[in-house]
């Protein structure tokens, strides 16, 4: 085989197979319903365009240092400042391309041989194989719906050994959209800094929380914690600029360090351009953000009712993101048009062939018998492909002999 061991380890994401074929009878002119969306459905505001447009305009268009310009690292500290309650220095922040390179860059930097990743299920599908492309062990803790999907600091507590290096913590979690209050947040990192753990904390969904609910930020909630807090954000769900590509990580300055030097040789400093439209979404006043949450909040709070009322299906009521996480396990074993359909990703598949909805199943996330869905479409096609689903799943049969 001419492929090196680390890139033979990595999965395809078995997301794909079924985005794939969305995208393949959707060419055909099919009327797809996408719910597989990971980036908002809005628009980039236009005076973060107007400053990338002007960025080019005045030259702004060659090497900035590798580790980002000055002023968005200031507006970064800024930010934490203001909205997190944490101090930072600028050598203590790293301009990443998209927050995904901020992780990768993190496994990158910390983990040896053998080291191990303490990754709650269900999980983001890219930590796991972020952490195996470094060389590491992921631990899957996995976590229960009656949990709220979270972990416990007891459970994490049990499952450090001396080979744990890192534990990822995702609030707002993609795929569940769960969310840690302070107090859970508190216990953990009590367990981390007691144990001498470092925390992966991928804060991308920040700002797109429910209900009144406050995001907390794990470094600011015991002094000490921000010592082991490696925190991760980004311009890209909150502002709707997935494309731009502008992701940031802060932490220590000795592995911020260990980073800016990574990121010297693999990708330089991510693209100038779209680091002045970010620095003009971290600085001036958020116009889109209340708006784009409270469309999120009325269609999750639409899916969650539509989807409890279809047969087999409960859902929960996620605090935040934009996904709702279904549980699907009562719609399994059932009889469909003559074929039994025992796992979520055969009733995704079924979904997408019956209803034309695209649908994700949770095996990617490292559960079973759930189904994400994005609501970052909008509400008609939410209303149709909900529609279509309640009417593909009504089809089921029970078979004989089965309660
Ligand atoms: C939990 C989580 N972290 C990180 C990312 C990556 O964000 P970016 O587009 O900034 O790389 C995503 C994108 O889907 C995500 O869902």
């Amino acid at each position: 085989m001419l492929l090196a061991k680390r890139i033979q380890k990595v999965s395809a994401s078995p997301t794909l197979a079924i985005d794939a074929k969305a995208k393949q009878l959707k060419s055909t002119g099919v009327d797809v319903i996408n719910f597989g969306a990971g980036e908002p459905d809005f628009d980039t505001p236009d005076y973060i365009k107007e400053a990338a447009i002007e960025a080019i305009r005045k030259g702004y268009t060659k090497y900035t240092p590798a580790s980002g310009s000055p002023e968005l690292k200031e507006a970064v500290c800024d930010k934490l400042r203001k909205e997190n309650g944490l101090e930072y220095a600028t050598k203590e922040v790293i301009i990443n391309c998209g927050a995904k390179h901020s992780i990768y860059n993190i496994f990158q930097v910390l983990i040896n041989p053998g080291d191990e990743v303490i990754i709650p299920s269900p999980y983001w599908v890219s930590y796991p194989e972020a952490v195996k492309l470094a060389g590491g062990k992921p631990v899957i803790l996995k976590t229960a719906e009656k949990a709220g999907f979270k972990l416990s600091a007891s459970t994490l507590r049990r499952r450090i050994n001396p080979k744990t290096k890192i534990l990822v913590l995702n609030s707002p979690s993609n795929p569940t959209g769960a969310v840690y209050s302070e107090s859970e947040l508190r216990d953990i990192m009590e367990v981390a800094v007691a144990k001498k753990i470092f925390v992966l904390s991928d804060e991308i969904y920040e700002y797109l929380v429910y209900d009144g609910i406050k995001h907390v930020s794990p470094a600011a909630v015991i002094p000490e914690a921000k010592k082991w807090t490696l925190l991760v954000n980004g311009v890209s769900k909150s502002y709707a600029m997935t494309g731009w590509r502008i992701g940031y990580t802060a932490g220590p300055a000795e592995i911020i360090s260990a980073i800016s030097n990574l990121q010297s040789h693999s990708t330089s400093n991510p693209t100038s351009i779209a680091m002045k439209a970010a620095y003009a979404a971290l600085t001036q006043p958020q116009q889109m953000l209340p708006q784009m949450v409270k469309a999120f909040e009325e269609r999750r709070n639409y899916m969650v009712e539509k989807l409890n009322a279809m047969p087999g299906v409960t859902c929960r009521k996620p605090e935040g993101a934009f996904y709702v996480f279904p549980n699907v396990e009562g719609a399994l074993g059932k009889v469909y048009r003559g074929k039994t359909i025992s796992t979520c990703m055969q009733l995704a598949d079924y979904l997408l062939d019956v209803a034309q909805v695209a649908v994700v199943p949770g095996d990617g996330f490292g559960i079973e018998n759930y189904l994400r869905i994005s609501y970052a479409t909008s509400m008609e096609n939410i209303q149709k492909g909900l529609e279509r689903m309640a009417a593909a799943l009504a089809e089921g049969v029970v078979p004989k002999g089965k309660k």
